[in-house]
């Protein structure tokens, strides 16, 4: 009997050395200590030993079991290392290799300046409007003293929605908001705005595209006057193009504004002294402006006797155009990724 447990032992000891895998264990498993395994087998004609044989098979066949049992865990947990160690081996991270670059983006040209002058703006005492970019005929130009008909539409002409009055357009100017923050104002108190937005006409060309970025500022306020205006649009220039710029004030019309006055700043390209984007003048033009005209406060329900105000606005494009050096406007909206690219931190320059 004992001589027969040594065998089985010894037999399983080699058996086990070929295992590689867990199913071929557990199939080892249940050859020697399944139901009908060896070592069942060696213990099933106890019922016709004596006492004292049964004892005897009964201690050799448990300790056998104990020992074989044990063989079969160490080898378990030989197989399950060897699988965790293949599985770490697997997953190793090289960290010598590099690591893929992260691409930076960079704000669009048009998205900087507009925040540069809205940041300006704001630590004026302004506060940022907005407005839609489709509108009524109304705001856009009759409660802006342009009544159908006016000649000075066809500078602005745009693109329609609706035919038969004529009645939704894309707003040609950020003027519209004018209206639209004196409407809004319930109290009809003073009003300090900028509008930044896009305005759309009917031009197309190297320095003109259909749609283009104004911004639009008004201030409403009693006893505001033209001095206020200078010293305002004096210092925005100055702020975005450089304190050595000069800025000049000519008389011009517009029929919101009275008086009404075109803006020019010394060119940024020679400072003055004549080049080939001044035409030769030294200066550049880059705002429309004046005091608000009296039909236009009480037509958006502002009594002109107590109140006044000034507006101005100016191209965003076309300051873009000049602080970077952009030489085509159609390039501004070209969708280009290598265009946008070359403004990365061109501010902080
Ligand atoms: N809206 C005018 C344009 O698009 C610019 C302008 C001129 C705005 C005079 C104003 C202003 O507020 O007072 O040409």
């Amino acid at each position: 009997m004992k001589e027969k447990a040594e065998q089985i032992k010894s037999t399983l000891l080699k058996d086990i050395e070929s295992v590689k895998k867990i199913q071929e264990l557990m199939d080892l498993k249940s050859k020697y200590l399944g139901k009908s395994g060896m070592i069942t087998e060696l213990t099933k004609n106890m019922k016709d030993l004596s006492v004292e044989e049964r004892k005897e098979v009964g201690m050799i066949s448990n300790t056998l079991k104990n020992e074989v049992t044990e063989i079969i865990e160490q080898c378990e947990k030989k197989i399950n290392e060897e699988l965790l160690n293949e599985k770490l081996q697997n997953e190793v991270i090289d960290i010598t290799l590099p690591s893929k670059k992260i691409k930076r983006g960079s704000l669009h040209p048009m998205t900087r300046i507009t925040e540069e002058f809205e940041d300006l703006f704001v630590s004026m005492g302004y506060t940022v409007y907005s407005g839609p970019e489709i509108e009524s005929d109304e705001n856009c130009f009759q409660k802006l003293n342009l009544p159908k008909g006016h000649p000075a539409r066809d500078a602005q002409d745009t693109f329609y929605l609706t035919d038969e009055v004529e009645s939704f357009l894309l707003r040609s100017q950020t003027s519209t908001a004018q209206v639209r923050a004196m409407e809004e104002n319930v109290d009809k108190g003073p009003i300090r705005i900028v509008c930044p937005g896009k305005v759309y006409r009917r031009d197309e060309d190297a320095t003109h595209s259909h749609q283009f970025m104004q911004i639009e500022g008004l201030v409403i306020d009693k006893n505001v006057s033209m001095a206020d205006l200078k010293g305002t649009l004096e210092l925005f220039c100055k702020k975005i193009l450089g304190e050595k710029t000069q800025v000049r004030f000519r008389p011009s019309y517009f029929p919101f504004t009275e008086p009404s006055v075109e803006v020019d700043v010394t060119c940024f390209k020679c400072g003055g002294k004549g080049c080939n984007l001044c035409k030769q003048t030294g200066w550049i033009e880059v705002l429309g402006a004046g005091m608000v005209h009296p039909d236009v406060l009480s037509m958006s329900g502002y009594d002109p006797n107590v109140y006044q105000g000034f507006a101005f606005g100016t191209g965003i494009d076309r300051f873009a155009m000049f602080k970077y050096g952009i030489p085509d406007i159609r390039t501004i909206y070209g969708n280009d990724i290598r265009f946008i690219e070359q403004f990365d931190r061109k501010d902080e320059d």
